[in-house]
Protein backbone atom coordinates (compact mmCIF):
# COMPACT_ATOMS: atom_id res chain seq x y z
CA UNK A 1 0.00 0.00 0.00
CA UNK A 2 3.20 2.13 -0.13
CA UNK A 3 2.14 5.76 -2.06
CA UNK A 4 -1.74 5.78 -0.71
CA UNK A 5 -2.39 8.90 1.17
CA UNK A 6 -3.47 7.75 4.72
CA UNK A 7 -7.32 7.95 4.92
CA UNK A 8 -6.97 5.13 1.39
CA UNK A 9 -4.51 3.61 3.13
CA UNK A 10 -7.33 3.54 6.13
CA UNK A 11 -9.71 1.36 4.28
CA UNK A 12 -7.76 -0.54 2.33
CA UNK A 13 -6.53 -1.45 5.67
CA UNK A 14 -10.33 -2.54 6.98
CA UNK A 15 -10.98 -4.13 3.67
CA UNK A 16 -7.52 -6.18 3.85
CA UNK A 17 -8.67 -7.24 7.34
CA UNK A 18 -11.89 -8.53 6.26
CA UNK A 19 -10.14 -10.49 3.07
CA UNK A 20 -7.69 -12.04 5.04
CA UNK A 21 -9.87 -13.04 7.59
CA UNK A 22 -8.08 -11.71 10.42
CA UNK A 23 -9.72 -9.62 12.38
CA UNK A 24 -8.06 -6.39 14.82
CA UNK A 25 -9.07 -2.59 15.67
CA UNK A 26 -9.01 -1.24 12.20
CA UNK A 27 -8.42 2.55 11.91
CA UNK A 28 -11.50 4.27 13.13
CA UNK A 29 -11.70 6.45 10.00
CA UNK A 30 -14.42 6.86 6.85
CA UNK A 31 -12.19 7.96 3.72
CA UNK A 32 -11.87 7.61 0.13
CA UNK A 33 -13.04 4.22 -1.54
CA UNK A 34 -12.17 4.31 -4.86
CA UNK A 35 -8.68 3.74 -6.74
CA UNK A 36 -6.47 1.55 -4.39
CA UNK A 37 -4.44 -1.76 -3.85
CA UNK A 38 -5.83 -3.40 -0.96
CA UNK A 39 -4.02 -6.25 -0.27
CA UNK A 40 -0.60 -7.91 -2.14
CA UNK A 41 -2.16 -10.76 -3.46
CA UNK A 42 0.08 -13.86 -3.00
CA UNK A 43 -2.42 -16.32 -5.38
CA UNK A 44 -3.20 -15.89 -8.97
CA UNK A 45 -5.54 -12.93 -9.84
CA UNK A 46 -7.54 -11.58 -12.72
CA UNK A 47 -8.64 -8.21 -13.42
CA UNK A 48 -12.23 -7.94 -14.29
CA UNK A 49 -14.84 -5.38 -15.26
CA UNK A 50 -17.92 -5.35 -13.58
CA UNK A 51 -21.21 -4.65 -15.71
CA UNK A 52 -24.16 -4.62 -13.03
CA UNK A 53 -24.58 -5.05 -9.61
CA UNK A 54 -26.63 -8.63 -9.20
CA UNK A 55 -29.44 -9.31 -7.10
CA UNK A 56 -27.81 -9.92 -3.76
CA UNK A 57 -25.87 -6.82 -3.74
CA UNK A 58 -22.76 -8.22 -4.90
CA UNK A 59 -21.07 -6.60 -8.06
CA UNK A 60 -21.35 -9.52 -11.35
CA UNK A 61 -18.84 -9.57 -14.91
CA UNK A 62 -20.03 -10.27 -17.93
CA UNK A 63 -19.06 -14.20 -17.31
CA UNK A 64 -20.68 -14.33 -13.87
CA UNK A 65 -18.06 -13.94 -11.60
CA UNK A 66 -19.76 -12.32 -7.79
CA UNK A 67 -17.45 -9.67 -6.53
CA UNK A 68 -18.86 -7.84 -3.13
CA UNK A 69 -18.55 -4.10 -2.57
CA UNK A 70 -18.22 -3.25 -6.63
CA UNK A 71 -20.45 -0.94 -8.78
CA UNK A 72 -21.08 -1.10 -12.51
CA UNK A 73 -17.93 0.56 -14.70
CA UNK A 74 -15.31 -0.34 -11.72
CA UNK A 75 -12.16 -2.55 -13.17
CA UNK A 76 -11.18 -4.76 -10.12
CA UNK A 77 -7.80 -6.85 -9.91
CA UNK A 78 -9.48 -10.08 -8.07
CA UNK A 79 -8.34 -13.34 -6.55
CA UNK A 80 -11.51 -15.54 -7.98
CA UNK A 81 -12.55 -18.27 -6.51
CA UNK A 82 -15.23 -20.36 -8.22
CA UNK A 83 -18.27 -17.80 -8.62
CA UNK A 84 -16.74 -15.17 -6.47
CA UNK A 85 -14.21 -12.81 -6.43
CA UNK A 86 -12.25 -11.06 -3.67
CA UNK A 87 -11.17 -7.24 -4.34
CA UNK A 88 -7.06 -6.85 -4.70
CA UNK A 89 -7.04 -3.73 -5.70
CA UNK A 90 -9.78 -1.40 -7.09
CA UNK A 91 -7.80 -0.16 -10.58
CA UNK A 92 -10.59 2.17 -12.00
CA UNK A 93 -13.67 3.21 -10.26
CA UNK A 94 -16.96 3.07 -11.85
CA UNK A 95 -19.03 6.16 -11.53
CA UNK A 96 -21.27 5.59 -9.15
CA UNK A 97 -18.96 4.83 -6.29
CA UNK A 98 -18.85 6.37 -3.45
CA UNK A 99 -17.41 6.61 -0.07
CA UNK A 100 -19.26 4.97 2.38
CA UNK A 101 -20.63 6.51 5.63
CA UNK A 102 -20.04 4.05 8.25
CA UNK A 103 -16.35 3.09 9.34
CA UNK A 104 -17.78 -0.64 9.42
CA UNK A 105 -18.71 -0.85 6.60
CA UNK A 106 -17.31 -3.79 4.60
CA UNK A 107 -16.82 -5.86 7.79
CA UNK A 108 -20.52 -5.23 9.53
CA UNK A 109 -22.73 -7.74 8.33
CA UNK A 110 -25.72 -4.99 8.12
CA UNK A 111 -25.40 -3.08 5.13
CA UNK A 112 -23.98 -4.32 1.85
CA UNK A 113 -24.44 -0.94 -0.66
CA UNK A 114 -23.07 2.37 1.05
CA UNK A 115 -20.36 2.12 -1.66
CA UNK A 116 -23.14 3.16 -4.47
CA UNK A 117 -24.53 6.61 -5.10
CA UNK A 118 -27.94 7.20 -4.12
CA UNK A 119 -29.60 7.27 -7.34
CA UNK A 120 -27.47 4.53 -8.69
CA UNK A 121 -28.67 2.53 -5.45
CA UNK A 122 -32.48 3.49 -6.12
CA UNK A 123 -32.73 2.51 -9.26
CA UNK A 124 -31.09 -0.98 -8.86
CA UNK A 125 -33.43 -1.52 -6.06
CA UNK A 126 -36.53 -0.93 -8.50
CA UNK A 127 -35.01 -2.69 -10.83
CA UNK A 128 -34.76 -5.57 -8.81
CA UNK A 129 -38.40 -6.11 -8.71
CA UNK A 130 -38.80 -5.29 -12.48
CA UNK A 131 -36.15 -7.78 -13.01
CA UNK A 132 -38.39 -10.43 -10.11
CA UNK A 133 -41.23 -9.84 -12.31
CA UNK A 134 -40.04 -10.03 -15.53
CA UNK A 135 -38.41 -13.46 -14.72
CA UNK A 136 -42.43 -14.43 -14.04
CA UNK A 137 -43.12 -12.98 -17.25
CA UNK A 138 -44.73 -10.55 -16.28
CA UNK A 139 -43.89 -7.21 -18.17
CA UNK A 140 -44.69 -4.08 -18.67
CA UNK A 141 -45.89 -3.00 -15.44
CA UNK A 142 -45.43 0.54 -14.27
CA UNK A 143 -43.42 -0.30 -10.94
CA UNK A 144 -43.35 3.24 -9.28
CA UNK A 145 -39.77 4.64 -8.42
CA UNK A 146 -38.58 3.43 -5.27
CA UNK A 147 -40.14 4.78 -1.97
CA UNK A 148 -36.98 6.28 0.10
CA UNK A 149 -36.67 5.78 4.01
CA UNK A 150 -33.96 8.39 5.82
CA UNK A 151 -30.76 6.77 7.51
CA UNK A 152 -31.36 6.33 11.60
CA UNK A 153 -35.19 5.33 11.44
CA UNK A 154 -34.87 1.68 12.22
CA UNK A 155 -37.07 1.19 15.23
CA UNK A 156 -36.01 -2.86 15.62
CA UNK A 157 -32.73 -4.38 15.47
CA UNK A 158 -30.62 -7.56 17.22
CA UNK A 159 -27.66 -6.90 18.50
CA UNK A 160 -24.93 -9.81 19.48
CA UNK A 161 -23.03 -9.12 22.72
CA UNK A 162 -20.55 -11.68 24.05
CA UNK A 163 -18.39 -11.04 27.62
CA UNK A 164 -14.48 -11.56 26.61
CA UNK A 165 -11.99 -11.48 29.22
CA UNK A 166 -14.81 -9.27 31.45
CA UNK A 167 -15.65 -6.64 28.52
CA UNK A 168 -18.27 -6.91 26.52
CA UNK A 169 -18.61 -6.28 22.81
CA UNK A 170 -22.17 -5.26 21.22
CA UNK A 171 -22.40 -5.18 17.93
CA UNK A 172 -23.72 -6.45 14.23
CA UNK A 173 -22.40 -9.48 13.10
CA UNK A 174 -19.39 -9.69 11.10
CA UNK A 175 -19.96 -10.63 7.17
CA UNK A 176 -20.13 -14.27 7.12
CA UNK A 177 -18.86 -14.81 10.50
CA UNK A 178 -19.88 -14.99 14.27
CA UNK A 179 -17.59 -12.35 15.07
CA UNK A 180 -19.19 -9.16 16.63
CA UNK A 181 -18.31 -5.76 15.25
CA UNK A 182 -18.04 -4.07 18.55
CA UNK A 183 -20.15 -1.16 17.13
CA UNK A 184 -18.88 2.77 17.72
CA UNK A 185 -21.32 3.85 14.86
CA UNK A 186 -24.20 3.05 12.49
CA UNK A 187 -26.43 5.12 10.08
CA UNK A 188 -29.44 2.61 10.11
CA UNK A 189 -30.47 2.09 13.44
CA UNK A 190 -32.07 5.04 15.38
CA UNK A 191 -30.26 7.08 17.38
CA UNK A 192 -32.63 5.89 20.92
CA UNK A 193 -31.41 2.59 19.66
CA UNK A 194 -27.51 3.24 19.54
CA UNK A 195 -27.52 5.12 22.64
CA UNK A 196 -28.31 1.84 24.18
CA UNK A 197 -25.11 0.20 22.90
CA UNK A 198 -22.80 1.69 25.29
CA UNK A 199 -24.41 1.31 27.92
CA UNK A 200 -25.38 -2.43 27.42
CA UNK A 201 -21.57 -2.76 27.47
CA UNK A 202 -21.07 -1.84 30.72
CA UNK A 203 -24.44 -3.49 32.37
CA UNK A 204 -24.08 -6.61 30.02
CA UNK A 205 -20.69 -7.17 32.22
CA UNK A 206 -22.52 -7.58 35.28
CA UNK A 207 -24.74 -10.07 34.41
CA UNK A 208 -23.71 -12.17 30.78
CA UNK A 209 -21.79 -15.27 32.24
CA UNK A 210 -17.67 -15.48 31.09
CA UNK A 211 -17.74 -16.04 26.68
CA UNK A 212 -21.70 -16.21 26.70
CA UNK A 213 -23.32 -14.77 23.61
CA UNK A 214 -26.68 -12.99 23.87
CA UNK A 215 -28.82 -11.93 21.40
CA UNK A 216 -30.18 -8.65 22.19
CA UNK A 217 -33.63 -7.94 19.88
CA UNK A 218 -34.32 -3.81 20.87
CA UNK A 219 -37.43 -2.36 19.66
CA UNK A 220 -38.69 1.51 20.17
CA UNK A 221 -42.22 1.65 21.34
CA UNK A 222 -43.97 4.98 21.33
CA UNK A 223 -43.07 5.31 24.96
CA UNK A 224 -39.61 3.48 25.85
CA UNK A 225 -37.73 0.65 24.73
CA UNK A 226 -38.30 -2.86 24.83
CA UNK A 227 -35.81 -5.29 24.89
CA UNK A 228 -35.62 -9.35 24.51
CA UNK A 229 -32.34 -10.86 25.11
CA UNK A 230 -32.01 -14.31 24.81
CA UNK A 231 -28.66 -15.58 27.19
CA UNK A 232 -27.18 -18.88 25.68
CA UNK A 233 -25.53 -21.25 28.72
CA UNK A 234 -27.29 -19.22 31.30
CA UNK A 235 -29.82 -20.69 33.86
CA UNK A 236 -31.99 -17.69 35.01
CA UNK A 237 -32.10 -18.06 39.39
CA UNK A 238 -33.66 -15.18 41.81
CA UNK A 239 -30.23 -13.76 41.99
CA UNK A 240 -30.07 -13.04 38.25
CA UNK A 241 -33.47 -12.47 37.89
CA UNK A 242 -32.85 -9.40 40.40
CA UNK A 243 -29.83 -8.14 38.77
CA UNK A 244 -31.65 -8.41 35.20
CA UNK A 245 -34.43 -6.06 36.43
CA UNK A 246 -31.58 -3.92 38.03
CA UNK A 247 -30.21 -3.02 34.94
CA UNK A 248 -33.09 -2.45 32.73
CA UNK A 249 -34.10 0.29 36.24
CA UNK A 250 -30.20 1.70 35.71
CA UNK A 251 -30.72 1.53 31.21
CA UNK A 252 -34.72 3.21 31.47
CA UNK A 253 -35.51 -0.21 29.54
CA UNK A 254 -39.49 -0.29 29.97
CA UNK A 255 -39.64 -3.99 29.17
CA UNK A 256 -37.15 -6.62 29.69
CA UNK A 257 -37.33 -10.22 29.02
CA UNK A 258 -34.64 -12.91 29.32
CA UNK A 259 -34.58 -16.22 27.83
CA UNK A 260 -38.48 -16.01 27.45
CA UNK A 261 -38.70 -14.75 30.99
CA UNK A 262 -40.18 -11.25 31.71
CA UNK A 263 -37.94 -10.12 34.21
CA UNK A 264 -38.66 -6.44 34.40
CA UNK A 265 -41.50 -4.14 33.65
CA UNK A 266 -41.72 -1.01 34.35
CA UNK A 267 -44.74 0.41 31.59
CA UNK A 268 -46.06 -1.72 28.57
CA UNK A 269 -44.87 -1.21 25.46
CA UNK A 270 -47.29 0.88 23.57
CA UNK A 271 -47.53 1.37 19.51
CA UNK A 272 -50.38 3.30 18.44
CA UNK A 273 -52.18 2.51 15.05
CA UNK A 274 -55.34 4.58 13.67
CA UNK A 275 -55.78 5.32 18.08
CA UNK A 276 -55.63 2.17 18.89
CA UNK A 277 -52.82 1.29 21.35
CA UNK A 278 -51.57 -2.28 21.02
CA UNK A 279 -48.92 -3.95 23.07
CA UNK A 280 -46.69 -6.43 20.73
CA UNK A 281 -45.57 -9.79 22.57
CA UNK A 282 -42.11 -9.39 23.39
CA UNK A 283 -40.16 -10.21 19.87
CA UNK A 284 -43.22 -10.03 18.13
CA UNK A 285 -43.18 -8.84 14.07
CA UNK A 286 -43.16 -4.93 13.60
CA UNK A 287 -42.33 -3.26 10.17
CA UNK A 288 -38.60 -2.31 11.15
CA UNK A 289 -38.98 1.66 9.86
CA UNK A 290 -42.30 3.41 11.10
CA UNK A 291 -41.90 5.94 7.61
CA UNK A 292 -41.71 2.81 5.87
CA UNK A 293 -44.86 0.96 7.59
CA UNK A 294 -46.54 4.71 7.61
CA UNK A 295 -45.49 4.32 3.99
CA UNK A 296 -47.13 1.05 3.12
CA UNK A 297 -50.42 1.89 5.27
CA UNK A 298 -51.26 4.17 3.04
CA UNK A 299 -50.94 2.13 -0.31
CA UNK A 300 -52.70 -0.38 1.46
CA UNK A 301 -55.68 1.37 2.49
CA UNK A 302 -55.95 3.84 -0.60
CA UNK A 303 -55.77 0.12 -2.74
CA UNK A 304 -58.67 -1.28 -0.60
CA UNK A 305 -60.88 2.25 -1.01
CA UNK A 306 -64.43 1.71 -0.19
CA UNK A 307 -64.46 -1.90 0.65
CA UNK A 308 -67.16 -2.61 3.10
CA UNK A 309 -65.46 -6.21 4.31
CA UNK A 310 -61.88 -6.69 4.24
CA UNK A 311 -59.55 -9.63 5.23
CA UNK A 312 -56.19 -8.96 6.56
CA UNK A 313 -54.13 -12.14 6.14
CA UNK A 314 -50.45 -12.47 8.30
CA UNK A 315 -51.91 -9.35 9.98
CA UNK A 316 -49.28 -9.49 13.34
CA UNK A 317 -50.01 -7.54 15.78
CA UNK A 318 -52.45 -5.42 12.96
CA UNK A 319 -50.24 -2.65 11.93
CA UNK A 320 -52.76 -2.88 8.57
CA UNK A 321 -55.92 -3.81 10.56
CA UNK A 322 -56.15 -0.27 13.00
CA UNK A 323 -55.99 1.89 10.02
CA UNK A 324 -58.10 -0.70 7.55
CA UNK A 325 -61.33 -0.41 10.27
CA UNK A 326 -61.43 3.21 10.60
CA UNK A 327 -63.72 2.34 7.32
CA UNK A 328 -63.99 -1.29 6.93
CA UNK A 329 -65.27 -4.54 8.97
CA UNK A 330 -61.95 -6.48 9.28
CA UNK A 331 -61.08 -9.98 9.54
CA UNK A 332 -57.27 -10.37 10.83
CA UNK A 333 -55.31 -13.86 10.74
CA UNK A 334 -52.05 -14.34 11.71
CA UNK A 335 -50.60 -17.83 12.97
CA UNK A 336 -48.60 -16.01 16.52
CA UNK A 337 -51.13 -16.96 19.57
CA UNK A 338 -49.30 -13.86 21.07
CA UNK A 339 -49.62 -11.30 18.05
CA UNK A 340 -52.94 -12.34 17.61
CA UNK A 341 -54.21 -11.85 21.23
CA UNK A 342 -51.87 -8.33 21.17
CA UNK A 343 -54.38 -7.21 18.49
CA UNK A 344 -57.80 -8.61 19.57
CA UNK A 345 -57.35 -6.96 23.21
CA UNK A 346 -56.34 -3.54 21.27
CA UNK A 347 -59.50 -4.07 19.42
CA UNK A 348 -61.39 -4.48 22.03
CA UNK A 349 -60.10 -1.19 23.57
CA UNK A 350 -60.43 0.61 20.44
CA UNK A 351 -62.82 3.57 19.89
CA UNK A 352 -64.45 4.30 16.49
CA UNK A 353 -63.63 2.14 14.21
CA UNK A 354 -65.57 -0.84 12.37
CA UNK A 355 -65.67 -4.36 13.78
CA UNK A 356 -62.60 -6.18 13.75
CA UNK A 357 -62.16 -9.88 14.33
CA UNK A 358 -59.03 -11.67 15.53
CA UNK A 359 -57.89 -15.95 14.59
CA UNK A 360 -55.26 -17.60 15.01
CA UNK A 361 -54.79 -19.82 12.06
CA UNK A 362 -51.87 -21.36 9.87
CA UNK A 363 -52.38 -19.57 6.53
CA UNK A 364 -49.22 -21.73 4.85
CA UNK A 365 -51.11 -25.11 6.13
CA UNK A 366 -55.37 -24.02 6.11
CA UNK A 367 -55.56 -21.12 3.79
CA UNK A 368 -58.76 -18.94 3.37
CA UNK A 369 -60.61 -21.24 0.84
CA UNK A 370 -62.74 -19.70 -1.53
CA UNK A 371 -66.02 -19.94 0.01
CA UNK A 372 -64.75 -17.86 2.66
CA UNK A 373 -62.44 -15.20 0.86
CA UNK A 374 -65.82 -14.74 -1.49
CA UNK A 375 -67.77 -13.16 1.47
CA UNK A 376 -64.66 -9.99 1.57
CA UNK A 377 -64.88 -7.08 -0.70
CA UNK A 378 -60.75 -6.54 -0.52
CA UNK A 379 -58.09 -8.98 1.08
CA UNK A 380 -54.51 -7.32 2.63
CA UNK A 381 -51.68 -9.99 2.65
CA UNK A 382 -48.42 -9.66 3.63
CA UNK A 383 -46.47 -12.86 4.56
CA UNK A 384 -43.37 -14.05 5.55
CA UNK A 385 -40.53 -14.21 3.10
CA UNK A 386 -41.46 -17.87 1.96
CA UNK A 387 -44.40 -15.84 0.65
CA UNK A 388 -48.00 -16.76 0.85
CA UNK A 389 -48.20 -20.11 -2.07
CA UNK A 390 -51.08 -22.20 -0.93
CA UNK A 391 -53.16 -18.63 0.03
CA UNK A 392 -52.63 -17.09 -3.31
CA UNK A 393 -53.86 -20.15 -4.94
CA UNK A 394 -57.24 -19.97 -3.51
CA UNK A 395 -57.29 -16.02 -3.97
CA UNK A 396 -56.84 -17.04 -7.63
CA UNK A 397 -60.27 -18.64 -7.51
CA UNK A 398 -62.20 -16.58 -5.86
CA UNK A 399 -64.26 -13.25 -6.62
CA UNK A 400 -62.42 -10.74 -4.15
CA UNK A 401 -62.39 -7.26 -6.03
CA UNK A 402 -58.81 -5.92 -4.90
CA UNK A 403 -55.85 -7.29 -3.33
CA UNK A 404 -52.87 -5.13 -1.83
CA UNK A 405 -50.06 -7.63 -1.47
CA UNK A 406 -47.31 -6.71 0.95
CA UNK A 407 -44.38 -8.11 0.33
CA UNK A 408 -40.05 -8.24 1.48
CA UNK A 409 -39.58 -11.11 -1.14
CA UNK A 410 -40.02 -9.81 -4.80
CA UNK A 411 -38.68 -13.74 -5.68
CA UNK A 412 -41.90 -15.13 -3.47
CA UNK A 413 -43.64 -11.94 -4.82
CA UNK A 414 -43.34 -12.35 -8.20
CA UNK A 415 -44.28 -16.65 -8.00
CA UNK A 416 -47.63 -15.22 -6.42
CA UNK A 417 -48.46 -12.42 -8.16
CA UNK A 418 -48.16 -15.54 -11.30
CA UNK A 419 -50.56 -17.41 -9.44
CA UNK A 420 -53.08 -14.80 -9.46
CA UNK A 421 -52.68 -13.10 -12.97
CA UNK A 422 -53.22 -17.25 -14.09
CA UNK A 423 -56.14 -16.40 -12.25
CA UNK A 424 -57.57 -13.46 -13.96
CA UNK A 425 -56.55 -10.54 -12.00
CA UNK A 426 -54.61 -7.58 -13.13
CA UNK A 427 -51.75 -6.34 -11.78
CA UNK A 428 -51.92 -2.84 -11.42
CA UNK A 429 -49.48 -1.18 -9.62
CA UNK A 430 -46.08 -2.09 -7.44
CA UNK A 431 -44.52 0.25 -5.39
CA UNK A 432 -41.17 -0.52 -3.74
CA UNK A 433 -40.01 0.85 -0.31
CA UNK A 434 -36.64 0.88 0.70
CA UNK A 435 -37.24 -0.35 4.36
CA UNK A 436 -34.10 -2.02 4.66
CA UNK A 437 -31.40 0.84 3.65
CA UNK A 438 -27.97 -0.57 2.28
CA UNK A 439 -29.09 -4.13 2.17
CA UNK A 440 -30.01 -5.98 -0.81
CA UNK A 441 -33.68 -6.67 0.38
CA UNK A 442 -36.91 -5.00 -0.56
CA UNK A 443 -40.41 -4.21 0.74
CA UNK A 444 -43.02 -4.10 -1.67
CA UNK A 445 -46.85 -2.87 -1.72
CA UNK A 446 -48.74 -4.33 -5.51
CA UNK A 447 -52.30 -3.78 -6.23
CA UNK A 448 -54.76 -6.34 -7.81
CA UNK A 449 -57.46 -5.70 -9.10
CA UNK A 450 -60.41 -8.70 -10.77
CA UNK A 451 -61.76 -7.16 -13.77
C1 LIG B 1 -44.27 -9.79 7.30
S1 LIG B 1 -45.11 -10.11 8.79
C2 LIG B 1 -46.50 -9.02 8.61
C3 LIG B 1 -47.21 -8.65 9.87
C4 LIG B 1 -48.13 -7.44 9.78
N1 LIG B 1 -48.91 -7.42 8.56
C5 LIG B 1 -47.38 -6.15 9.95
O1 LIG B 1 -47.26 -5.39 8.99
O2 LIG B 1 -46.90 -5.87 11.06
C6 LIG B 1 -45.70 -11.71 8.48
C7 LIG B 1 -46.63 -12.28 9.52
O3 LIG B 1 -46.98 -13.59 9.09
C8 LIG B 1 -47.16 -14.39 10.23
N2 LIG B 1 -47.03 -15.79 9.78
C9 LIG B 1 -45.91 -16.49 9.49
N3 LIG B 1 -46.22 -17.73 9.07
C10 LIG B 1 -47.58 -17.80 9.07
C11 LIG B 1 -48.51 -18.82 8.73
N4 LIG B 1 -48.08 -20.01 8.32
N5 LIG B 1 -49.82 -18.56 8.83
C12 LIG B 1 -50.25 -17.35 9.26
N6 LIG B 1 -49.41 -16.35 9.62
C13 LIG B 1 -48.10 -16.57 9.52
C14 LIG B 1 -46.11 -13.93 11.20
O4 LIG B 1 -46.51 -14.24 12.52
C15 LIG B 1 -46.09 -12.42 10.94
O5 LIG B 1 -46.94 -11.75 11.82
Amino acid sequence: MAGLDPATQGHALRLRHWVAGSRFAWPAMTDRFDTMTIYDSITPTRTLDILRIGHKGDGETADGIYVPFTVPGDKVTVEVEGERGRIVQIVEPGPTRVKPLCQHFVICGGCALQHVETTAYHDWKRDQVVQALSQRGITGIDVAPLVAVAPRTRRRAVFTARLVNGAVMVGFQERGSHFIVDMAECHVVHPDLFALVPRLREALADVLPEQARAEVDVMRAGNGLDVVLGVGRMTLDGALRTRFADMAGKLGIIRLTVNGELVAQSEAPVLDWAGAKVTPPPGAFLQAVPDAEAALQTLVTAAVGNAKRVADLFAGCGAFTFPLARHAAVAAYDSETASIEALAVAARNAKGLKPITAERRDLFRRPLLKHELDTFDAVVIDPPRAGAKAQCEQLATSKVKTIAAVSCNSTTFARDARTLIDGGYTLKSVTPIDQFLWSPHIELVAVFERS
